[in-house]
């Protein structure tokens, strides 16, 4: 990581401590997707820190992403909320959240919690459903990790969705009435939505859902230690498998119809998860 960084995830640390005045530290982080901004409100005693005051977060330009660091409790425990999340399609840079998961890392965060809104390959995952990571694919080839150096940088990506997480996950959401599917996330670069040609290669390569986000956090995250545990909340079905026309204001139309049972299921997800950074 450059000193730059090094030194910006420093800052970033010590101005959250101040602002945080004794509040318990989280280890817990749930980095918000579009279409999820609702679990903000789901935390209670909220303390927000702005993006803009932290230097190693980045600035935000996209509908629906307000760049927020919110400190809350959640069931009387307290999390991390990231309401946006600068997209590798911004500019070219699959690193644009490096300094974000670093600081949290920094901040003794153990557990990132990742949630989008993604398109389905599987119509018996229609508009409306909820869908666990269990692994991705990388189709973009871009790396957040490039630059780095040391042996630290060749991460292991077997389990990168914590198997111990996921079935926690499973339990929590079942126990309050959600179903969960499961399956594979390929990470497209976007912004453009895929052509139907792309939409049957993605299924052909074993991938359940399609995104433009997650994946380079999930990289960071598994390269600073962190556990993850990701959600898809299923927008639309894939382009060409139906009749819909696809847009950015059609994702975030088709999320809020979704978006109560979503953020219901993500609380009983995030409450139930292991306090302790290695308890299963
Ligand atoms: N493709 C890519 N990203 C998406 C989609 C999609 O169909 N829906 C929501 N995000």
């Amino acid at each position: 990581m450059s000193a730059d960084l090094d030194d910006a995830v420093a800052r970033s640390a010590q101005i959250v401590r101040q602002r945080l005045q004794g509040r318990a530290l989280p280890r817990t982080a749930v980095l918000l997707g579009s279409g999820w901004g609702g679990f903000a409100q789901a935390v209670e005693q909220p303390l927000d820190l702005p993006y803009a005051e932290l230097p190693a977060f980045p600035a935000l330009a996209i509908g629906g992403h307000a760049g927020v660091l919110r400190h809350g409790l959640l069931q009387g425990r307290p999390v991390w909320v990231l309401a946006g999340r600068k997209h590798a399609y911004e500019t070219g840079d699959a690193a644009a959240m490096k300094g974000v998961i670093r600081s949290l890392a920094a901040l003794g965060v153990h557990t990132l919690v990742q949630t989008n809104a993604a398109g389905s390959l599987d119509r018996a995952m229609p508009p409306g459903s909820l869908m666990l990571l269990s692994d991705h694919l990388n189709l973009v080839q871009q790396s957040p990790l490039l630059h780095e150096r040391g042996d630290g940088r060749f991460v292991g990506m077997v389990d990168a969705y914590d198997p111990a997480l996921r079935a926690c996950a499973r339990d929590a959401a079942r126990s309050r009435g959600h179903v969960l599917h499961e399956g594979v996330y390929a990470w497209v670069l976007g912004p453009q939505f895929e052509t139907p040609a792309e939409i049957r290669m993605l299924a052909l390569l074993g991938a359940r859902a399609v995104g433009m986000s997650t994946v380079p956090e999930t990289i960071l995250a598994r390269h600073a230690g962190l556990r993850v545990l990701a959600l898809s909340m299923i927008t639309n079905l894939g382009a060409g498998m139906s009749d819909e026309a696809l847009s950015h204001a059609h994702t975030l139309q088709s999320a809020q119809a979704c978006a109560a049972a979503a953020v219901d299921a993500l609380s009983a997800v995030v409450a139930a998860l292991p306090e302790a950074p290695d308890a299963d």
